[in-house]
């Protein structure tokens, strides 16, 4: 092993042996960074030349004085492209280098269960294959320069309801097949270097103390070499968290509630475990050596982990003007119009660019959507709302009325939320804005915080009241939606374009103006757009009752759940339409799928419109076998198309399609001897489908 990159310490096993208990235990707790820049930090300790170990929030940017604010999480896996979250992965990186830090707490992993999640935008998709692709492309990007990735919040932190507290109970299928998908991929094939548990229990252990999830399936069976780190606070009993497999305890100390968030600690404005606890590994888990509940040995391995991640990245830092340099904003721009998902549009886009007057109305219209609240608030240096980039990019006149008061977001970090308006907004002045214009820009929002689930799926405030009043006198409407998914739509049958920009980031309105001229608008839907009551959830299996949230769904989460019941969603998904119309020819695949090895398939598409276009091939597998979902995902490929063109494009199987968990085998094994490949457009706008024969292993 070579010596870590800036210092003289050679070895981390013969480190390991030379350091005194105290040393060992210096290094599996926090401490507070005396800069006051990290998110967690350990200390150096310089007489044995161990640097500190730096960590950073998170999953949308830097949580670090200024830095670029990518869009949401659920944005870049709406633009179904491995290449483009790799160069947001690299991006990310490389600001995390560039703070001075040495990791970031990214990606966000846990699959979007429930729509109420309030982190949903900080998660990928509903589906395991969608997620496990993106997690692979921003852990590699992220770690290929040079910074820590961490794989988070392991596992099942798919609410926020309860959170610290919560168990969910699962089934080993649904937790194999669904739940864990993300965070195997990211360990055995992007190779994370560190994996946060969560908050919650899974089947009656606290994730921070579950053996089974933390040694058996994490070391055992994937082989991950990384550290476990804890959520921030979560870490209970010191043994039982030391034998479980949780290495390293964040942040380590107790939080000043009042002085970090100027209120008590039970006063926190979302559901946090007892932040007046903290520094577990410390003493407590030294009186435990002594006493011989931890054995030394095991210290060791846990010191061994941190350290061996510390050299394997080193701990170099980069240049801070770096983050200027390297065009990060124009990332986070392609990103938010890659995965600007159209899910209507009755001929009203593109508008032309030389319109003579649009309509601009929205309570936060003239605010850029930065993110949620929580933990993963980013502050850029500069960002630009709907509003100003549409007046920057057109020339003609455009006016702005609120419609409705200023939907208030959550933010516990970002200074620069804006004051309150000193305008009175009126439905009415909204109205005859409308009335005046060409044509109307109508942007809603919803309110998602870590923390807190959504209370119900409706827009906050009176914005439905708003967008029925407008749509009926506007001709050319357009409805945006800033949300963190799925939202109730009253008012769609009278309204004639919609468009998902989720929370765009720090570049909102210039992509959303390149959006409306006319630019393509990539993306696809990675969660279901449901009507509330569609969900199929009952208190038991989400929020819980008693403590306990049941997965009583199994594998039929998401459109597997729409799918089974033969319920009509909103909109499906992988629904997005582009501004071109595209036709596919026959699939092409083999006629016997030999389960568990690379498989191709491939479908002629043509762009038959007149414009360029992105289309994303989607390939479902399905089974007619009893309890499976009767589709899956099971690949997809990105590709653009000049008007006129034709290309064959080839998708790789999932070398798991046609095969599932099975929990008394404790293996993967075909569920069905004949099976089917379809192709389409969504989950629902199928085009091809093809019978194949499945052979065993
Ligand atoms: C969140 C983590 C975050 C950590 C540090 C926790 O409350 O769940 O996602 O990385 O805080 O801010």
């Amino acid at each position: 092993m070579t010596a870590f990159r800036d210092g003289p310490r050679g070895d981390p096993d013969t480190l390991v042996e030379s350091l005194t208990l105290a040393e060992k235990l210096r290094l599996l707790h926090g401490a507070r960074d005396p800069e006051g820049v990290s998110t967690g930090y350990l200390p150096p300790n310089d007489e044995r030349g161990i640097p500190p170990l730096r960590l950073v929030d998170g999953p949308l940017g830097v949580r670090a004085g200024e830095a670029t604010a990518f869009p949401a999480s659920i944005a870049l896996a709406a633009t179904w492209d491995g290449d483009l979250a790799r160069e947001q992965g690299e991006a990310l990186g490389r600001e995390t280098r560039a703070k001075g830090q040495d990791g970031l707490l990214a990606p966000g992993l846990n699959l979007i269960r429930v729509p109420h999640g309030g982190r949903n935008f900080e998660y990928y998709s509903e589906d395991p294959w969608l997620t496990s692709r993106t997690a692979v492309s921003v852990v590699e990007g992220i770690q290929s320069e040079g910074a820590i990735a961490t794989a988070k919040h392991y596992v099942a932190n798919s609410q926020e309801a309860e959170r610290t507290t919560i168990d969910a109970r699962i089934g080993e299928r649904a937790l194999r097949e669904c739940y864990l998908r993300g965070f195997e991929a990211a360990v055995r094939e992007a190779g994370v270097g560190s994996v946060m548990c969560a908050y919650n229990g899974v089947n009656g252990e606290s994730m921070s103390d579950n053996r089974r999830l933390l040694t058996e399936v994490l070391r055992d069976e994937w082989d991950f070499s990384g550290y476990v780190v804890s959520d921030w606070w979560a870490t209970g009993d010191p043994v039982d968290s030391a034998t479980a497999g949780l290495d390293l305890e964040m942040p380590g100390y107790a939080l000043d509630a009042e002085s970090q968030f100027g209120v008590a600690p039970s006063e926190l404005p979302l559901s946090m475990p007892d932040v007046e606890e903290g520094g577990r590994y410390g003493e407590p888990l030294r009186a435990a050596v002594d006493v011989g509940a931890v054995g030394e040995g095991r210290i060791d391995t846990m010191v061994r982990r941190v350290l061996e991640t510390m050299e394997r990245f080193g701990s170099e830092s980069r240049n801070a003007e770096e983050v200027d340099t390297v065009d990060h904003p124009e990332v986070a721009r392609r990103v938010a119009i890659e995965g600007s998902v159209l899910l209507k549009n009755e001929g009203v886009l593109p508008i032309d660019p030389g319109i003579e007057t649009l309509a601009v109305i929205g309570p936060n219209a003239d605010r850029p959507a930065l993110g949620g609240g929580g933990s993963s608030e980013v502050t850029p240096a500069h960002a630009v709302s709907p509003l100003a980039g549409l007046r920057e990019h057109l020339a003609g006149e455009v006016s702005f009325e609120r419609g409705v008061s200023p939907i208030r977001g959550v933010r516990f970090f970002d200074e620069g939320e804006a004051d309150e308006p000193d305008d009175e907004p009126s439905i009415e002045a909204a109205v005859a804005a409308a009335e005046r214009a060409d044509a109307t820009v109508l942007v809603a929002r919803d309110v998602a915080t870590e923390g807190t689930d959504r209370p119900s799926l409706s827009l906050p405030g009176s914005q439905d009241a708003l967008i029925e009043a407008v749509a009926d006198v506007a001709g050319e409407l357009v409805v945006v939606l800033n949300t963190s998914g799925a939202v109730e739509m009253p008012w769609l049958d009278s309204v004639p374009a919609l468009l998902e920009t989720w929370y765009p980031g720090q570049d909102d309105g210039i992509a959303l103006a390149a959006v409306l001229t006319g630019e393509e608008p990539g993306g696809r839907l990675p969660v279901t757009f449901g009507r509330e009551d569609d969900y199929g959830f009952d208190e038991a299996s989400y929020p819980g009752v008693d403590g306990r949230v049941e997965y009583d769904e199994g594998l039929l989460v998401g459109y597997r759940g729409f799918d089974a019941r033969e319920v009509e969603p909103y909109y499906p998904f992988g629904h997005g339409l582009s501004y071109t119309e595209f036709e596919y020819g026959p699939l092409e695949a083999p006629d016997r799928i030999p389960v568990g090895k690379p498989v191709s398939v491939s479908v002629t598409v043509e762009n038959v419109g007149d414009r360029p276009g992105k289309e994303v091939v989607q390939l479902y597998v399905a089974s007619e076998v009893a309890g499976r979902p009767p589709r899956e995902l099971a690949g997809f490929s990105t590709t653009r198309l000049a008007p006129g063109e034709r290309r064959d494009v080839e998708v790789s199987l999932d070398p798991r399609s046609f095969l599932g968990y099975d929990p008394v085998r404790e293996d993967w094994i075909p569920v069905t001897e004949e099976g089917t490949i379809e192709v389409g457009r969504s989950s629902r706008d199928l085009r091809g489908a093809i019978p194949v024969g499945i052979d065993p292993e």
